[in-house]
Order: C-alpha cells, then sequence, then structure tokens
C-alpha cells in the first residue's frame, strides 16, 4: 500500500515591505498590499491563500509606513460596535473575517529596501527548523489554491512556482532552466534573476510562490548583492541546486501582476466578472465599450 505523506507547512512568510512606487500617488501613504480588487486587499487574498494551505502563523515583513496592514487583521472597535449596533450582521461579518485566533500574525521590520532576499531573512527568528511558505502579495492567481497545491507535492528541499511568459517580459522574473518542461512539476537545474532577453535559460519565469527549507536563511545570511545591487531569493535557492532538490510547480490558474498597472485593472476586472454580485452589471458595460 503506498502513503501520501503531506507536509504540513505552518508558516507563511509575506514580503510587504516594498515601497510601490509604481502606484504612486495612490501608495503615498497607503501600502501597495492594501490596494483592492474588488472591494478586498491583495494582501487579504495572499493571507486567505496561505489559511486555505493549512498555514496557521502569518508572518509579515514589513517596513515604515505599512501600520495599515496591522490594523487591517486586527479589531475595529469603533467600526465593529457600530455595525453591530444597527444589525449590519453581514457586513460586520465581512470587517472581522480576517481576524484569528490572538498570536496568528507577526510583524518583522524590514529597515532597509535590500531586496526580496533580505527579507524573507528578517524573518529567520521566527521560523524553526521547518519548511515556510513564502507568498508575494503582488502575484494574484485566481482560486487562492496555488500554495495548498504546492504544499500537496511538496516533500523536502525547496519548490517555486512557474509559468512561461512573453520572451520580452523576462527580464522582470527570475528564470529557471528545467529538465523536464512539459510537466507540472519540474526539476529545476538552473536559475537566474533578471536576465537578459539573450542570456535567459528559457522563458519560464517564477511567480511568489514558494516552499522553502529553512536552510536558505544560511545561504542568505551570506548571500552578496545581485540583480538591481539587492539581495535576491532567487541567487540564495540557486546556489543550493544541485545539494537540495527544488521543484518548479506549474500555476493552475491565471494569475495577475498586480504590481503593474494593466495587471491590477485586469484582475478587478477579472474578479468582479467572477462575482454573482457584479458579473452581470459590469458584464454589460463591457460590452457597452466593444460596440
Ligand atoms: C520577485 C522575484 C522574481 C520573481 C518575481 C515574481 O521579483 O525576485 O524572481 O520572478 O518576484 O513576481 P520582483 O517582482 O519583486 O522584482
Amino acid at each position: 500500500m503506498s502513503h501520501i505523506y503531506i507536509m504540513h507547512v505552518k508558516k507563511a512568510i509575506f514580503p510587504v515591505g516594498g515601497l510601490g512606487t509604481r502606484f504612486l500617488p495612490a501608495t503615498k501613504s497607503m501600502p501597495k498590499e492594501m490596494l483592492p480588487i474588488v472591494d478586498k486587499p491583495l494582501i487579504q487574498y495572499a493571507v486567505e491563500e496561505a489559511a486555505n494551505a493549512g498555514v496557521e502563523q502569518f508572518i509579515f515583513v514589513t517596513s515604515r509606513g505599512k501600520s495599515a496592514i496591522e490594523n487591517h487583521f486586527d479589531h475595529s472597535y469603533e467600526l465593529e460596535n457600530n455595525l453591530l449596533t444597527k444589525g449590519k450582521r453581514k457586513t460586520l461579518a465581512s470587517a472581522q473575517e480576517m481576524l484569528k485566533i490572538p498570536g496568528s500574525y507577526a510583524y518583522v521590520r524590514q529597515q532597509e529596501p535590500a531586496g526580496l532576499g533580505h527579507a524573507i531573512w528578517c524573518a529567520r527568528h521566527l521560523i524553526q527548523n521547518e519548511p515556510f511558505a513564502v507568498i508575494l502579495a503582488d502575484d494574484l492567481i485566481f482560486g487562492q489554491s496555488t500554495t495548498k497545491e504546492m504544499i500537496k507535492n511538496y516533500s523536502s528541499g525547496n519548490m517555486v512556482a512557474v509559468m512561461e511568459v512573453d520572451k520580452q517580459k523576462v527580464p522582470s522574473y527570475g528564470i529557471v532552466k528545467v529538465d523536464n518542461n512539459n510537466k507540472d512539476l519540474m526539476q529545476i537545474s538552473e536559475m537566474v534573476e533578471k536576465p537578459s532577453i539573450e542570456n535567459a535559460p528559457s522563458n519560464l519565469a517564477i511567480v511568489g510562490r514558494y516552499i522553502l527549507d529553512h536552510k536558505v536563511f544560511d545561504i542568505l545570511e551570506k548571500q552578496e548583492r545581485g540583480s538591481s545591487q539587492e539581495i535576491q531569493l532567487t541567487d540564495a535557492i540557486s546556489s543550493q541546486l544541485g545539494k537540495v532538490p527544488c521543484l518548479g510547480y506549474r500555476i493552475q490558474n491565471e494569475r495577475f501582476d498586480c504590481g503593474s498597472k494593466i495587471g491590477f485593472l485586469q484582475a478587478n476586472i477579472s474578479f468582479a466578472l467572477n462575482r454573482k454580485d457584479l458579473s452581470s452589471e459590469i458584464n454589460n458595460w463591457l460590452k457597452t465599450l466593444t460596440r
């Protein structure tokens, strides 16, 4: 009899320290992770995806000016009391749906914008000898099941989510080379952060979902600055290739790059089209545009 053993990944890190300069002026005093897709901030989609995967502890790597995120995942007594008094139970439920048992959310500050690898390293004291997930809220994936599927397929080492991108977009991503590109789970043999089109080993790009072995912290500790003069997570994972297994998981659902204006707008329209309470109205309106 064969047994499928599913690893329990209890913790997820959400790097939310970025400045969000691509969304100025909207993000001048508001974290970019609080930008809404329909009526829910990007970071809530990410946290819900993690919870849906069985994650119990949510670690945010923040920076100055990100306190709105902490408040979002806490009680808002005035608001809740007001809704309760007015008997608006449904609205109250939506204001409370992100509350978890005390101690589930932890925040650590990244004091300088030194890159994704540096952000992850800042959370090292909150992770023990255990694998953990990393979710980049900017990368919004339909279905909120990607992390769950990755954990299902994870047994040891490192795993990154991947998808094919247009050749012109290759310099914006971490790019991987795999041995078996026709599968959904692929052995990665090479990884490079933001290569030029000429030097890219493929057009298979890393999407913001990772399941990582805690040993990556030892590598990050000594990791030199790479692309954009930042400490890159891709470089740290790459330096373990050959010693630690590294799988690429092909995402199964549509992904929106909500770090870009176009991706953000597309996500809002697509998610609205997917909502029972909005789909017919938005659909009708979209039709008037194409007439
Ligand atoms: C980060 C990673 C990159 C990955 C991308 C996915 O880059 O460094 O490897 O492909 O996220 O969104 P960033 O978009 O933060 O520059």
